[in-house]
C-alpha cells in the first residue's frame, strides 16, 4: 500500500492545513486526522476519509484562547473554571457555535465542541496552521482508536497527505467531553482522558449521559454515544468471572493485572502490572490491536475497577463488545 509521508516537519504540516491537505497527528489522547476547520471541502474529506457518518460533528482543536470568541457564542464561568484547570489537555467542552464555524463540522447542530491539546507536536501545528483544525481520532468510523504513528499509517497511510509522528499517545483514552448547557447544567457526553473526579473536584456534581441514540440519522447530542464503536474486528466481551470459563483455548485475554487463569488462553495481554489505570489507558488501544491481530476466535475482557480512567476504558470495552 501507497504510505504518506511520516515524520516531524511541522512546518510542513501547519502549510498542508493551510491548504486544505488532511494531515494526522499525535494528541496526548489519540492520533487525530485533522483539516482546516473553517474550510468545507477539507472538512468533507475527513468524513469521507473515516467513512463517518454525517450526522457525527468533529471536535475543534485549537492552541490558543483567542480563537474561542470567533469560535463559540457564550463562554460561561465554568467553562472558564474547567479550562483554566485542564487545557491544554485531554478535555472537550460543548458551547453555542458562532456562525464562522461550518454545519458540517457541527453536523447541523447549533454547538461546537473545542480542545486545546496539550501534546507539544499538536500545540506546535496548530499554532503555525493558525486555523483550527476538525479532527477526529484518524481511524475508520466505529474502529479502535490509533495511539500510535503505525496505527495511522497500516489504516489510512493512501489517503492523507502527512503524517506527524509523536510517539505513542501519553494518555491512551480519547478525551472527555462536556456539554455546558445554557442553564448552567455540565452534561457528561463522553467519559475519558479526565477522570469525572477530577472535573467535580472543580465544578461539583455532573449530569450524567442522556442516551439518546442517533435514530433516523439525527444528530444525536453526542454521537460517540452510539451503543457499538471502538471495535475490534473480532467479537469481543466482557467476562466479570474470568476464572469461571470453561473453554477459553482459542480466545486473547484481555485483563488490567495479571491473571492467574491467563496461561490458559491463546493469546493475553495485561494493561498494568501495578494495577495503574492511567498507565491500562495508555496501552488500552494497542493491546486491543495486538489480541485483534493475534487471529483468535473471541477476545475476553475483564471489567476494570469504575473509577478515575477505569470509567472511560469500561465505557470503550461496552462499545467494543459485539458477538
Ligand atoms: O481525544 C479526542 O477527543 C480525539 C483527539 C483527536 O482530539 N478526538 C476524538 O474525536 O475522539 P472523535 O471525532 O472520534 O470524537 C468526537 C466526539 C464524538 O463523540 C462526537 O459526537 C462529540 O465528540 N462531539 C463533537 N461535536 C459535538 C457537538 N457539537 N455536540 C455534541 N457532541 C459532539
Ligand atoms: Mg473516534
Amino acid at each position: 500500500m501507497m504510505t504518506c509521508p511520516i515524520g516531524v516537519n511541522v512546518a510542513h504540516a501547519a502549510r498542508l492545513l493551510r491548504e486544505g491537505k488532511l494531515v494526522s497527528f499525535a494528541t496526548e489522547t489519540v492520533y487525530g486526522l485533522g483539516a482546516n476547520a473553517l474550510d468545507v471541502n477539507a472538512v468533507a474529506r475527513v468524513f469521507a476519509v473515516k467513512n463517518r457518518p454525517h450526522f457525527d460533528p468533529l471536535i475543534v482543536h485549537i492552541a490558543e484562547r483567542s480563537w474561542l470568541p470567533r469560535l463559540v457564542a457564550s463562554w460561561p464561568e465554568t467553562a472558564e473554571r474547567l479550562a483554566a484547570k485542564f487545557w491544554p489537555g485531554p478535555l472537550t467542552l460543548v458551547l453555542p457555535k458562532t456562525t464562522l464555524v461550518p454545519d458540517l463540522v457541527t453536523s447541523g447542530l447549533p454547538s461546537v465542541a473545542v480542545r486545546m491539546p496539550s501534546h507539544p507536536l499538536a500545540l506546535e501545528l496548530l499554532r503555525l496552521a493558525d486555523v483550527p483544525v476538525a479532527a477526529p481520532s484518524a481511524n475508520l468510523f466505529g474502529q479502535l482508536s490509533p495511539t500510535r504513528a503505525e496505527h495511522v499509517a497500516d489504516r489510512l497511510g493512501d489517503q492523507i497527505d502527512y503524517l506527524l509522528d509523536g510517539g505513542p499517545c501519553a494518555v491512551g483514552v480519547e478525551s472527555t467531553v462536556l456539554l455546558l448547557e445554557s442553564d448552567g447544567t455540565v452534561r457528561l457526553l463522553r467519559p475519558g482522558g479526565i477522570a469525572m473526579e477530577e472535573i467535580e473536584a472543580v465544578i461539583g456534581p455532573l449530569c450524567q449521559p442522556s442516551h439518546t441514540t442517533a435514530a433516523n440519522n439525527q444528530a444525536a447530542p453526542s454521537p460517540g454515544l452510539l451503543p457499538q464503536h471502538y471495535a475490534p474486528r473480532t467479537p469481543l466481551v466482557v467476562v466479570e468471572d474470568i476464572a469461571k470459563l470453561t473453554s477459553p483455548e482459542r480466545c486473547g485475554l484481555l485483563t488490567l493485572q495479571p491473571h492467574p487463569a491467563a496461561h490458559r488462553f491463546v493469546a493475553a495481554e495485561v494493561l498494568s502490572v501495578s494495577g495503574n489505570l492511567t498507565e491500562a489507558a495508555a496501552n488500552f488501544f494497542a493491546a486491543l490491536r495486538r489480541l485483534d491481530a493475534a487471529r483468535v476466535e473471541r477476545i475476553i475482557a475483564e471489567p476494570l475497577p469504575n473509577r478515575g480512567l477505569g470509567v472511560a476504558l469500561n465505557d470503550r470495552l461496552t462499545r467494543a463488545s459485539h458477538d
